[in-house]
């Protein structure tokens, strides 16, 4: 094969051909132009081909058997981890199942019947200013907590009703709130939510439930204590605490206020079909996001939907 120098020397030299058109008889520069046209076809394509041959000779061969790490062109190898709050909302999934909790998944668009209505919130009820939430300009609302799904899952598990049996279902979501973003607050979170449901469900069962998932998460005895609190679909409700835990430097000083929780109001069953004088149900509901800050000591709470490589890393 030619050498490409060459090849190109040919082209150039067959490039001044061309100018002899002009002095040829306008009869014969047809055919010239073709045999220039077709020698110039033929040179390209073997430029082509040196080019490529030249190319092959200078690529290291790769070894596709070889472990990454060993192909000198890849220098350093990436691997993607799970995003933190994916690994603490598994832990407290696990936890549940443990526990005979089904679990069902939360949307991220919902409307105002699922948000309000169905939770014993009646048109102009004045706890609704109180979620601050967000409305998409169709008139959805991005959940601004997972009680949306509790209409559902109540209706979709009724059928566990029968037969002395139970409702026990946990529903993680993603939930928004239209609220000044800081250090503690972010406008888009997770969260999960608890129902439980049988003929003779008592509020000592659902403190023992929220004792035993705190003290697994945290792998050590909690002592738990309750304030009151208001919510129009729980009846009594309450706001749930723990004692600080050691692990996060507490030395049985200071209670942590972690979720929200109460005996399921009667309309909220009656409106899923479930009759409140035979049935008696338990939920509860609150903030992962908040869990794993006090788990590990982070300091800023939107450091999780930042982005941040080097925060997310360290897990
Ligand atoms: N959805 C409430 C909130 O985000 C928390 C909550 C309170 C959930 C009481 C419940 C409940 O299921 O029974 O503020």
């Amino acid at each position: 094969m030619r050498t490409i120098e060459k090849i190109k020397q040919e082209i150039k030299a067959l490039g001044a051909e061309y100018a002899k058109i002009k002095s040829l008889a306008p009869e014969e520069r047809k055919a010239f132009g073709e045999s220039l046209n077709q020698k110039r076809q033929v040179l390209d394509r073997e430029l082509q081909e040196a080019l490529d041959a030249a190319e092959a000779s200078t690529v290291e061969p790769l070894d596709v058997t070889a472990p990454a790490a060993a192909n000198a062109n890849i220098r350093e190898v990436k691997r993607g981890t799970k995003h933190p709050l994916m690994t603490e909302l598994n832990h407290i999934l696990d936890i549940y199942a443990k526990m005979g909790f089904d679990i069902m998944e939360a949307r991220q668009l919902d409307d105002e019947f699922h948000m309000f209505e169905s939770l014993n919130f009646p048109e102009g009820h004045p706890a609704r200013d109180g979620y601050d939430t967000f409305r998409t300009e169709e008139g959805f609302i991005p959940p601004a907590h997972t009680s949306t799904m509790q209409h559902r899952a109540l209706k979709a598990h009724k059928k566990d009703l029968k037969n002395g049996g139970q409702i026990a279902v946990v529903i993680p979501g993603r939930v928004f709130r239209n609220e000044d973003v800081d250090a503690t607050h972010e406008h888009t979170f997770y969260q999960c939510e608890g129902i439980f449901v049988s003929k003779d469900a008592t509020m000592g069962q659902m403190l023992g439930v929220l004792k035993r998932l705190f003290e697994e998460y945290y792998g050590q005895t909690l002592k738990i204590k309750t304030q009151p609190g208001y919510f129009p679909f729980t009846e009594p409700s309450l706001e749930l605490l723990i004692e600080k835990p050691q692990s996060l430097g507490g030395k049985g000083d200071g209670w942590l206020e972690m979720l929200g929780c109460g005996m399921i109001h009667p309309n909220v069953l009656k409106m899923a079909g479930i009759d409140p004088d035979a049935y008696k149900g338990f939920a509860w509901g609150g903030g992962i996001d908040r869990l794993a800050i006090l788990k590990y000591g982070i300091d800023d709470i939107r450091y999780f939907e930042s982005g941040k490589l080097d925060f997310l890393k360290e897990f």
